[in-house]
């Protein structure tokens, strides 16, 4: 009798191969893991469940019949990140350069599929020479597919890519599409089109690092979220945020268990604003110690520094903060930060994550450079996240809280809940300094008057106590208990349910 078992496993363990020892070696060489190997640090042990590891493309051009390796260069399945469920697709560079045939697009958009209908995670791991050169049209129709479920399944479930070796010409629009990239430092690119056809076109000289790798992503072009020494840190921050998130729009974020005291008293809070206005200090301390344990996933720390963006957790559930920097450009709004802070507001309003908003700004950056490149629709993208988010908004301004930069950072007149000041805060127009030349502009000549009148104006207009007075701020809060005070606002806000008009979909200004 014919041994099937036996069958089986061989044929298993050709899949397993991948592109053969020489290829493992070469991937490895290239400080590379497996497609395999990925997926092993990924997912919970022992979780992972394998789907089509048999499927072979069905091409015939070039050859191609010759050529039909087990699985056709990518390998799909769910498994757990600490018992939580995600789909998993991870593209083997071994197998035909992990290139994109239909066969391929096809595994991919089948676990994209089953997420959606099941409401699990899509965590893509991209290491591909992109479209089948050999299939033609057939490899980009399999793009398409990919990218239409990358459409439909924002906003339903998370979608993380990790970019692990070559990402190039259409190719990136799917990972461009999901809610975080992730890179891998030195050994990872992504780039609409490469250096040699730059040259031709541009006469631009460039490598393809310095095109379309991690440094370029996370630091010019915002791109990717972050990037990592290897692909090991990649993986690990991965399933650090995945513990972060909910596993779909439907179902509230994980709660974890916490040792940090909600009512933790934090005196040296009390101190943290210098005595000068215009001295900075470090708005990340803020953030460190209202967060349990002191732990905070920061998400693009390297572009638009004067905006910081990322998750913590309070009383174990997770929280999205926005906050100034006054260490960076005084913590002033401008394209940059304003673009990287509304789309996180938005990741977080479509996976009902609360958001807190820490604010020092002194208002929008002025300029040719800033007017010419659209701030006025830049800064609206964050005035509009914030204003549509139903999630519960806490807000906290700890120093200066100006004109129209007030307004947009989640201020009570765009549907915050909970509105907290610091002592130290300056809610106003416009600072002192500013406010009294224009008001005394024919008294400028005279030092003195003018110094008597940016006194009167500070003593008068630089508090929280004028919002105070007109109810714009609950409550003026001692700093020292601030992670009781925001543990609080989140419990108490934890049943909110906010209803917006009917509409198709708004139209934000993009
Ligand atoms: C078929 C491919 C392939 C592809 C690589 N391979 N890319 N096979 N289609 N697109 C195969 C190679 O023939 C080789 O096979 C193996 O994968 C490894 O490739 P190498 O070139 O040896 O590797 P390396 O030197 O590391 O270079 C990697 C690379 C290069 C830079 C990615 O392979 C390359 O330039 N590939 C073509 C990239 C490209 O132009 N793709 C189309 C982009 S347009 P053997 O058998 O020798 O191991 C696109 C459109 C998407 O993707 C549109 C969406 C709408």
């Amino acid at each position: 009798m014919k041994d099937i078992l036996g069958e089986l496993e061989n044929r298993r363990e050709a899949a397993r191969m991948g592109g053969g020892e020489k290829r493992v070696a070469s991937q490895h060489a290239k400080g590379k893991l497996t497609a395999r190997e990925r997926i092993e640090l990924l997912v919970d042990e022992g979780s992972f469940e394998e789907y089509d590891m048999f499927v072979a493309h069905r091409c015939t051009d070039f050859d191609m019949q010759q050529n039909r390796p087990a699985g056709d260069g990518v390998v799909t399945g769910w498994g757990t990140v600490n018992g939580r469920m995600v789909y998993v697709f991870s593209q083997d560079f071994t197998v035909l350069g992990g290139s994109v045939s239909a066969t391929h697009a096809a595994k991919i958009c089948k676990i994209m599929d089953m997420a959606m209908q099941n409401g699990a995670p899509v965590i893509g791991i991209n290491d591909s020479g992109g479209a089948r050169i050999q299939e033609g049209v057939d490899s980009l129709a399999g793009y398409g597919e990919i990218f239409e479920r990358n459409i439909m399944a924002s906003g339903v479930v998370p979608q993380i890519s990790l970019i692990m070796g070559p990402c190039a010409g259409g190719a990136v629009y799917s990972p461009a599409m999901t809610d975080f990239i992730f890179m891998v430092k030195d050994s990872s690119y992504m780039f609409v089109t490469g250096p040699d056809v730059v040259k031709t076109v541009t006469n631009e000289q460039v490598t393809a690092e310095e095109l379309g790798g991690s440094g370029t992503h996370t630091k010019k072009s915002s791109v990717a979220d972050a990037a990592f020494e290897n692909d090991v840190q990649a993986i690990a921050e991965t399933r650090r945020l995945i513990d972060f998130l909910p596993l779909n729009n439907r179902e509230k974020p994980p709660v974890r268990p916490f040792f940090d005291d909600p009512a933790r008293i934090e005196p040296s809070l009390d101190t943290l604003v210098p005595e000068n206005p215009n001295q900075p200090y470090d708005m990340k301390e803020l953030i460190l110690k209202i967060a349990d344990e002191g732990d905070f996933f920061e998400v693009q720390e390297e572009f638009a520094k004067s905006i910081m963006t990322g998750f913590i957790r309070l009383e174990g559930q997770t929280v999205g903060v926005v906050a100034n920097q006054p260490m960076v450009l005084a913590g002033v709004l401008d394209i940059d930060s304003a673009r990287k802070a509304a789309r996180f507001v938005r990741f977080c309003d479509a996976f009902e994550i609360p958001l807190l908003s820490l604010v020092d700004v002194p208002g929008f950056l002025p300029g040719t450079s800033q007017e010419y490149g659209g701030v006025i629709k830049h800064g609206a993208k964050l005035l509009f996240a914030y204003g549509e988010a139903t999630v519960p908004k806490v807000t906290l301004i700890t120093r200066k809280a100006y004109g129209g930069a007030y307004v947009v950072m989640a201020s009570k007149h765009l549907r915050a809940d909970v509105n907290y000041a610091w002592p130290t805060s300056e809610i106003a127009v416009m600072g002192a300094k500013g406010a009294t030349e224009i008001l005394y502009r024919s008294e400028l000549g005279d030092k003195d008057r003018i110094a008597a009148r940016t006194a009167e104006y500070e003593d008068r207009f630089a508090n929280p106590f004028v919002a105070a007075e007109r109810g714009f701020i609950d409550e003026v809060i001692q700093p020292r208990s601030t992670r009781k005070r925001l543990a609080r606002a989140f419990a108490a806000l934890r049943n909110k349910k906010q209803a917006m008009p009917w509409k198709k979909h708004d139209n934000i200004p993009l």
